[in-house]
């Protein structure tokens, strides 16, 4: 009896589970044979959309510098208006890199909350970037006690992602979180390669499909690229360097650059082939080691200092951009109107070589 009772619950369990698992292979077939899904792309509808795509879609973009980012908005000259984003987008760009310096608008002990105006103002650019059909690359920037100091900062650091993450989770997949501007000096290449792990952990908590972007140390260097080590398994993130070279160049007469910037003045690039060499080699590093690591790549800054004459600024910056879209990568120029600016915000206008600089018209 006890027998006959334990086989036919076996029996009834069985008929059961054959019926479950062909319902839900029916299903999954049905739907396979519908959407044409493979199994590729279901993996990546479960981790997010597509860094490689994100990546065109950011396409060509400009960063809105010297704002958000100054130690207050306008304290640097440049207070956002609404007005940018279309003038932005009307000129080709398809994205904005919007660089925040939250580490001046928010508690130094914990909880290290951010004020709610600084909130409201960031939001005000993310959304009317949204409103014109801009991408957006949203950052952590000038925290510079990171660089100075990071094992006294690196726990505020992850308390500010874990708001400003959750603060934004709703936000279209149009918008993506930059880790850190320019990681250098004493966050070393290994404690940033901890940092980032941990920062990426807390932000996807609330945000497991956001496309997040990440620069290696020495300031986003391609030659430090090597040494970024991040998680394998985390496929949806985009990396990004910085190219200002030859320094000497870009950065002639820049206050902020020391004393030596004043002997570089004058400096001129004349597009000789030895100069377009030393740029296409440092490309060829990035490339290679994107093609390595199968990871997509952003040139997250890259311009040359109102203090170089205009002709010279031109050449760099059409070589250096051309570079970045012959190798399929988004790119964000340093920057909108302030010093390096594409923009003059006194004459309303663009100007106009610097902007076909980034922008081939045609294209
Ligand atoms: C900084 C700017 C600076 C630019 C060029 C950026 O990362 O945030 O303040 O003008 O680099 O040096």
């Amino acid at each position: 009896m006890f027998c006959v009772k334990k086989v036919s619950l076996y029996l009834a369990v069985g008929f059961f589970l054959i019926l479950a698992v062909s319902c839900v292979s029916a299903e999954v077939s049905k739907e396979a044979v519908v959407k044409k899904t493979s199994l590729a792309s279901l993996t990546l509808r479960r981790s997010g959309p597509d860094p490689f795509e994100q990546n065109k879609r950011l396409g060509k973009g400009i960063n809105l510098g010297n704002a958000l980012d100054a130690p207050n908005e306008g304290e640097w000259g440049v207070t956002l208006k609404e007005e940018y984003f279309k003038i932005i987008k009307d000129a080709g760009f398809d994205s904005v890199r919007i660089p925040c310096r939250w580490s001046n608008h928010a508690l130094k002990e914990k909880p290290y909350t951010i004020d709610p105006n600084f909130f409201n103002r960031v939001d005000w650019a993310i959304e009317n970037a949204i409103k014109n059909d801009l991408y957006v690359m949203l950052n952590v920037h000038h925290y510079l006690e990171m660089n100075s100091n990071p094992n006294g900062n690196s726990e505020r650091f992850l308390g500010l992602w874990q708001q400003i993450a959750e603060h934004y989770k709703s936000y279209p997949d149009s918008v993506l979180f930059e880790l850190l501007n320019e990681p250098d000096k004493t966050l070393t290449a290994e404690r940033w390669n901890d940092l980032l792990r941990k920062a990426l952990a807390v932000v996807r908590i609330s945000n497991p499909h956001r496309t997040v972007v990440i620069e290696p140390t020495g300031a986003g260097a391609i030659y430090l690229l090597r040494k970024l080590d991040i998680p394998e398994d985390d496929r949806n993130i985009i990396v990004s360097v910085h190219y200002y070279m030859p320094m000497n160049f870009t950065h002639q007469g820049a206050e902020w650059a020391g004393e030596k910037s004043k002997e570089w003045l004058g400096t001129t690039w004349t597009g000789e082939q030895r100069q377009k060499q030393a740029i296409r080699m440092d490309f060829k590093k990035a490339a290679a080691w994107a093609k390595k690591c199968n990871r997509p790549i952003n040139l997250g800054e890259f311009g040359a200092y109102e203090k170089a004459d205009m002709d010279s600024r031109v050449r760099w910056t059409t070589y250096v951009a051309k570079m970045a879209i012959d190798n399929g990568w988004s790119f964000h120029y340093w920057e909108f109107c302030s010093g390096f600016g594409a923009y003059d915000p006194e004459k309303n206008a663009w100007r106009e070589p610097l902007l076909k600089a980034l922008i081939p018209p045609g294209k």
